[in-house]
């Protein structure tokens, strides 16, 4: 229960007082930050439009009645309702990019990120990236963070989901990408024409199982960017099935499966994964070459 506060005054009261609150709640850590800290900082230091970092300047700044009601409600509800500290603030980071954010479209947090920071290196080698497709886009934090690592590359953000298109195109405009960035309606490739250098994805691929246990922090993003049928497969199966049309010769297809990736290694003993490895966490993350993917598929036939 939150008690009436008479004597906050400056920002360091206010994280001491969200650290406290949130360290003697039951929550989930896991949609931008990973601990009780990083998450009141970030709560507190971003509904102010302060830094995350270099802000020891601003902490005994004093609040204004306002900022200290918006905090503190933001604080209650972030325990009360178990709301991702992201949608709170209508805001998260990835590869240290803002993203607009709400409950049409999944908190940012893949891997993918190092992947991108990386340039896809060693992988990619000296071959040009002239189309990305960002399949399953959600907020389009993949494909916009690709299009400012590849320069010049043209960026296709795909989803289903007509309400996080409409995020995704927000998030296009803010990051003023709109001369070579689209985002485009499509059930998987069933509306993507033509082949590209890069296919990224981080589709659906929650299993039944893990998805009836998730916390409740994640009852607040779209079920359609969760559940993936009963092994957590279905969206992973089309893709691999569509891939190769979809490729240039010396491409990639880079998918995030996470959990479920020991089912899809065991659903493809023929398909040679690389599993790649992060130094900054996650996992279930596999690609492929285009032509390990043509050989395949030619296998079948
Ligand atoms: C796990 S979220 C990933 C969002 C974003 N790529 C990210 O990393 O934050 C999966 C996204 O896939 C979309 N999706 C679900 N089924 C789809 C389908 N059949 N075709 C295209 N997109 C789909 C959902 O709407 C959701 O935005």
């Amino acid at each position: 229960m939150s008690q009436p506060i008479d004597d906050l005054l400056s920002i360091r009261d206010l994280l001491r007082y969200a650290t406290s609150r949130f360290a003697s709640s039951e929550l989930f850590y896991g949609h931008g930050t990973d601990n009780v800290w990083d998450e009141a900082v970030q709560l507190v230091m971003r509904s102010l439009h302060l830094p995350l970092e270099n802000n020891t300047l601003f902490l005994d700044a004093r609040l204004t009645r306002g900022e200290r009601k918006m905090i503190l409600e933001r604080i209650d509800r972030r325990i009360n309702d178990r709301i991702p500290v992201a949608y709170l603030l209508g805001e998260a980071w990835f590869m240290g990019l803002p993203f607009m954010v709400d409950e049409r479209v999944l908190v940012p947090r893949s891997p993918f990120a190092e992947i991108l920071e990386a340039g896809v290196q060693p992988w990619l080698s000296d071959q040009p990236v002239n189309r990305i497709l960002d399949l399953c886009t959600g907020s389009g934090c993949i494909g916009i963070a690709a299009a400012t690592v590849f320069e010049d590359a043209e960026v296709d953000l795909a989803d289903i989901s007509t309400d996080a298109l409409a995020v995704a195109q927000a998030n296009i405009a803010m990051h003023e990408l709109g001369n070579r960035v689209r985002a485009v309606a499509s059930d998987v490739f069933n509306a993507i024409e033509g082949r590209y250098d890069l296919i990224l994805s981080n589709p659906p691929y929650v299993d039944a199982a893990d998805l009836a246990a998730m916390p409740e922090e994640f009852r607040h993003e779209p079920v359609l960017g969760l559940a993936a049928g009963d092994d957590g497969l279905d969206i992973a199966h089309r893709i691999l099935a569509g891939a190769a049309d979809h490729l240039n010769p010396g491409g990639l297809l880079i998918v995030e499966v996470g959990n479920s990736w020991p089912a899809l290694e065991a659903a493809y003993p023929d398909l040679p994964f690389i599993w790649l490895e992060f130094e900054q966490g996650g996992d279930g993350v596999f690609l492929l070459s285009a032509e390990d993917l043509t050989r395949w598929q030619a296998s079948k036939n």
